[in-house]
Formats: C-alpha cells, structure tokens, sequence
C-alpha cells in the first residue's frame, strides 16, 4: 500500500517529483502519513492517527501546533536556510526602497504618463523622491541563523557597518560570516547604535513583542525597522506611537494586517519572503528529502519538536525507533524487554530535546509486531514505529 502525503498549500513540483511510486498525494487530510505545509493555519486542525510526520517548506513554524504534534509523536520538520537567500534578497531590497522613495517616483511615472513634457517635469519633480544611501549607514542584525547571515554579508558587501547579536549563534553560520560583522551582546547595544534593524528570529513566547515601547525608545531616532519573521514580534500599538513621533523613521514589514496597512512610513509587502522559484523549489526538495528519510529510514533531520537522530540507512535485519518523553528510566526499560526477547541491539542512537526523545534500534532479527506493542506498553512512550 502506497503511503499517503497531503498538501495543505501547494508545494513546487520539483518536489513532490521526488516522490516516487511508494507515495501517492491525497486530498484527504484524514488518511495522510505526511502533511507539506507552507503558511496554512493549523492550529485547530484534527490530526489523524495515521500521521507520521509534517514538513513546513520555509522557516517559521507558527502556523503548526508543535507541542500538540510532538504529544501524538508526529515529527514536524522545517527547511531551514532553503529560502535564506530569496528573504536576503528581499530585505536588501525593501532597506533601499526605505532609504529612497524609489515607490513614490514610480507612482509619480505612473500619475504623469499622459504628461507629454514629462521628462522635463520629472527633473522638477524628482527633488521629492531624494532619500539617503546606506553605504556607511550602521546596520544592527538581531538573529543570526541562515538568514541573518547571508543578510549581514550582503550588507556588508554594499559598504554597511554591520552589527549582530545572537546569544545561539552556531559554529556553522558563524563560519559563513563576515569578519567584518561586529558582534555585540545584547540587542540594547543594536539599539543604540544602528541606523537600521532587520530581525531574524523565530516567533516563540519569548520573543513576541519584543519590539515595544521600551524597546523603541533605546532606538536612535528616525531608526528603520525591517521585520521579515513575523508581523507579532512588534507591539503594533507602540510602533504606532513611535512612527507618529518619528522615533521609528520607517517600517518595513513582509506581513500585512489591518494595522500596519494603516500605519503611516510604512511599507508592507504581502509575504514575499520566500516567494521565488528557487526558495521555493529548494524548500520542496528540503521538506520532501527530509520526510522520506524519516518514513522509510526513521532518521529525523531539521526538526523543530523532536531532537535530530540519524541512524543512517539500516543494514542489520530490523529497525525499530520510538519516540518518547525524555524522563528517566525508558530507555532501560526498552532494552530490557528486547533482552527478554533475546533480541540483540546492534546499533542504538537515543537523543533528546526538551522533553522529547527519540531513539533508533538497530537489531538483529526481523522486527515483530509483538515486540514492538511491548515497547509501546512503556509508560512515556509516545510511537514505535517498525521500519523494516
Ligand atoms: C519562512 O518562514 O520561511 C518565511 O516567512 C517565508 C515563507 O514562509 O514563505
């Protein structure tokens, strides 16, 4: 029987091509062994026994109920750093439309097109549109992941004093920064001295409204504010406040909502981050590859509520994974009962993440459904799934 995936937002084809005749889309949610998601909400959907996993193609993952996912040992992955380059592409561009009012002279083209002396009118007129360079300009980058990243080399490579913090920078990016990047070790110390801001964070309890009033005012005056996460990291009622006194010079937003439509120097593109067809087809590829790994090997990779565990591909007789609360004493209460069955471990990889964790047996005898319930039987065991 072919195993089922569902599509809860179209996914580029490039992807889904690299599903082959073991999978089959379904339209029907209830039956899917895999959701692909992109920004549908699904927070208050049922989710079906039968899921298995759900892949986010893109970064955020605010629209997956990721505790409730991980109670009913359903593994949510996302695709980082797939899209990291169409989002740097587009804060770049959204920081030059805010230090130029290059939509107000294209507007102005637009409204003077019957004007048959236009050209001559457009050296009067163009006095309006003058804005500012950002060569020069001190650039503070809050957040350093894939995106954070290639954004701070980017700007850098256009002659910004660039500046980050990020208190969970990992060797990796750290290794793909510029050494000219400044870090500093706290985002006061951003505040305070930058021209601009562009924030790469997640959207998690701690971090929303993190942009408020008291944040605002440790801001330089006149400050450009550019959020490509999500639209809830800023208090809007306070950058409303900070925008009409020109505390805030400029709001450049990717997340369109009755607010900040609204708001004035603001400017609000609808969600374009990732919207090119490279981001997109490299997402594909990242969520398709990652949930085929994890159903056919159990391997998690890039999830964002079970830990990483890579067995790699099974070449003993069986494989057995299991997901868990990470609480004392299942792990040797699982090996104690394939020991009862005389079975033999030979590979095991157990890793933990808060309080979640997942372990991969390698053994030596075909898996049998009797051992598997067995497992299943042990108190904070969440999913045991026979792989081969
Ligand atoms: C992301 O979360 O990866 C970005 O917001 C882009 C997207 O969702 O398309």
């Amino acid at each position: 029987m072919s195993i089922k995936i569902n599509c809860l937002n179209p996914i580029a084809a490039c992807g889904l091509d690299m599903l082959d005749d073991k999978y089959e889309l379904t339209e029907n949610v209830s039956e899917a062994e895999a959701i692909l998601v992109r920004s549908a909400v699904m927070h208050e959907m049922d989710l079906p026994d039968t899921l298995l996993a759900v892949a986010r193609a893109g970064a955020g993952v605010n629209n997956i109920p990721l505790d409730k996912c991980a109670d009913e040992g359903i593994v949510v992955f996302n695709t980082p750093g797939a899209n990291a380059n169409g989002v740097k592409e587009l804060v770049i561009a959204c920081m030059l439309l805010a230090a130029r009012d290059i939509t107000g002279g294209i507007q102005w083209c637009k409204e003077n097109k019957e004007n048959a002396d236009i050209a001559k009118a457009a050296e009067k007129a163009k006095k309006a549109f003058a804005g500012t360079e950002i060569k020069g300009k001190k650039l503070g980058i809050i957040g350093l992941g894939a995106i954070g990243v290639q954004v701070a080399n980017a700007a850098n490579r256009l002659g910004m004093d660039v500046y980050g913090c990020d208190p969970y920078l990992s060797v990796e990016h750290a290794l793909n920064m510029s050494r000219d990047v400044t870090m500093v070790k706290s985002n006061d110390e951003l505040f305070e001295l930058c021209d601009y801001l562009t924030v790469h964070v997640p959207l998690l309890d701690s971090t929303k409204g993190m942009f408020n009033k008291e944040a605002f005012d440790k801001m330089k005056d006149g400050v450009v504010l550019l959020n490509f996460s999500r639209d809830t990291l800023v208090k809007e009622e306070d950058l409303k406040e900070a925008l009409e006194s020109g505390k805030v010079g400029k709001y450049v937003v990717d997340f369109p909502n009755s607010n900040t439509v609204n708001f004035p120097n603001t400017i609000v593109t609808p969600h374009l981050g990732a919207s090119t067809q490279e981001s997109e087809d490299n997402c594909a590829k990242m969520a398709v590859h990652q949930v085929r790994d994890f159903i056919e090997n159990g391997n998690i990779k890039n999830s964002v509520n079970y830990p990483n565990c890579d067995a790699g591909v099974c070449t003993t007789q069986g494989r057995i994974t299991v997901a868990h609360k990470n609480i004392p004493n299942v792990l040797s209460q699982l090996t104690a009962l394939f020991s009862k069955d005389g079975v033999n471990i030979e590979n095991l990889v157990n890793k933990s993440r808060g309080n979640y964790a997942y372990t991969i047996f390698d053994i030596c005898s075909d898996s049998s459904e009797a051992v598997a319930k067995e497992l299943a039987a042990v108190e904070g065991v969440i999913r045991v799934r026979i792989i081969k």
